[in-house]
């Protein structure tokens, strides 16, 4: 007969059918080494309030430590009989300190505290190495910039060739947005930094227990002010799905650019070989499925958020077991991140850019026509006539199937008065690119700035 945690009301044990459904232990067993210092302080405070003697107390340290040993080597694992891993390591303590010591563990906490505790210290761990990842993209991204501040590319807009470009510029706009998903991570680290524990199954504890001894022993900034909440809320987990997929969202969009850029059309960069693959009919081919899976596991990281979020909607206060549902989404996600983002760094770090090319399409399709309206307008010409020129000038082109800076001063005098040769200052993609100099803006000297200002706040964190 299967044993469980709530003997004394019951005639039998469950069914095997509610057995299976729910067990939980394929899943949270990642939570065992925080569960066990769970444990840890939870003893320390029973002994505080008196309701754990000196040689209780060391006895279930002692048995703790061995039971962490034997989990971490996997001589202790789950047994299908075991629920959760709360459960599972109640028997294991139980195994290793006798049934008078380790039965007087359970005292003053729920599994409902212990979940909710262990769930924040396992992600609070996981969101620091998901940053760390997600700022070795960011230096690939700064070390291209770098590598790259010489080389113009066609900004688009609608995908059109719009205006010029500093491939550096282009670069460090990715990088920006994931320093802001960093810096979500380390916000939603501040508001996770509070422990449950204490909290008991909804109420808190009439044990004298003291919630905030307990969260300073397990890293916790204090303890969280409501039991209810401390039990039932989890938009802890429902936040750090957001930045998740708003992390693989914004990779996405940069491994878009990087499939886009590596076609034949384009031509603007070369995938290396340890970060592309072949076909395994034609032999010709280069695949950039690091891009590809990026792309497309951010929508999974997405349906992960969903479902969260689904989960949640509706719950009345406190817990409900609805709740167990919290932890496979958000594992997938982090789990998701931890293994993309190595391949996604190594694919930005050892990209090869053609900035020939690049610099060759810069000013085609017309993508010098602002800087002509932007030029009339500092010889004191209305934007709105300014602009009818520009456009003029670009119907004049495309009739003669030639480039903006082809037309003689004799047809520029003709399309407008205005058109002294002067304007040829800024024909050309550098003149372009340079009178663009106001903060933010991509002038050689401005994107120099701000990648210095970019590696700086990468290094803050
Ligand atoms: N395994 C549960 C969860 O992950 C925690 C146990 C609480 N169960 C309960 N019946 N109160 O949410």
């Amino acid at each position: 007969e299967r044993v469980s945690l709530w003997g004394g009301r019951f005639a039998g044990g469950p069914s095997e059918a509610l057995a299976e459904l729910s067990r939980s232990t394929h899943f949270d067993w990642r939570l065992a080494p925080y569960d066990i210092a769970g444990s840890r302080a939870h003893a320390r405070v029973l002994h505080t309030a008196g309701l754990l003697d000196e040689t209780a107390l060391a006895a279930m340290l002692q048995a703790l430590e061995q039971l962490r040993a034997d989990v971490a080597s996997g001589v202790f694992a789950p047994d299908p009989d075991d629920e959760d891993v709360h459960t599972a390591l109640e028997r294991g303590l139980i195994e290793r300190a006798g049934p008078e010591v380790g039965g007087r563990l359970r005292a003053g906490r729920s599994r409902n505290d212990q979940v909710a505790t262990l769930f924040r210290m396992y992600l609070r761990d996981h969101a620091r190495v998901v940053g760390g990842h997600v700022l070795d993209v960011v230096a690939a991204l700064l070390q291209q910039a770098r590598e790259h501040l010489d080389v113009a590319m066609p900004g688009r807009t609608h995908l059109q060739h719009a205006q010029p470009v500093l491939l550096s510029h282009h670069l460090l706009a990715h990088a920006w947005a994931l320093l802001r998903d960093v810096e979500r991570l380390l916000d939603w680290d501040r508001r996770t930094a509070l422990s449950p524990y204490g909290s008991g199954a909804l109420a808190g504890s009439s044990l004298g227990l003291d919630p905030e001894a307990v969260a300073a022993d397990l890293g916790f900034d204090g303890a969280v002010q409501n039991s209810i909440d401390g039990t039932a809320s989890r938009d802890f987990v429902a936040e750090l799905a957001f930045v998740a997929a708003m992390t693989a969202v914004d990779v996405s969009r940069l491994s878009e650019e990087v499939i886009l850029w590596a076609t034949k059309e384009f031509g603007f960069v070369t995938l290396d070989d340890a970060f592309s693959t072949g076909s395994s009919i034609m032999p010709q081919k280069k695949n950039p499925d690091v891009a590809e899976l990026a792309r497309g596991k951010a929508g999974r990281l997405v349906g992960d958020l969903a479902g969260l979020l689904t989960t949640l909607k509706a719950l009345p206060l406190a817990y409900n077991r609805d709740l167990q549902e919290d932890k496979e989404p958000v594992f997938d996600a982090v789990d998701t991140l931890e293994l993309l983002l190595p391949a996604v760094a190594g694919m930005v770090g050892t990209l090869t850019f053609h900035g020939e090319r690049m610099a060759e399409l810069a000013p085609q399709g017309f993508s010098l026509a602002t800087d002509v309206a932007e030029w009339l307008v500092r010889e004191g010409v209305p934007f709105r006539v300014a602009h009818e020129v520009a456009g003029a000038c670009v119907q004049a082109c495309e009739s003669r199937g030639i480039e903006l800076w082809d037309l003689t001063d004799a047809q520029l005098a003709e399309i407008s008065e205005h058109l002294h040769p002067g304007v040829r200052e800024v024909l050309s993609v550098a003149g372009s690119l340079a009178s663009r100099d106001a903060k933010g803006g991509t002038a050689p000297a401005r994107v120099a700035e701000q990648l210095d200002a970019a590696a700086a706040r990468a290094a803050e964190l």
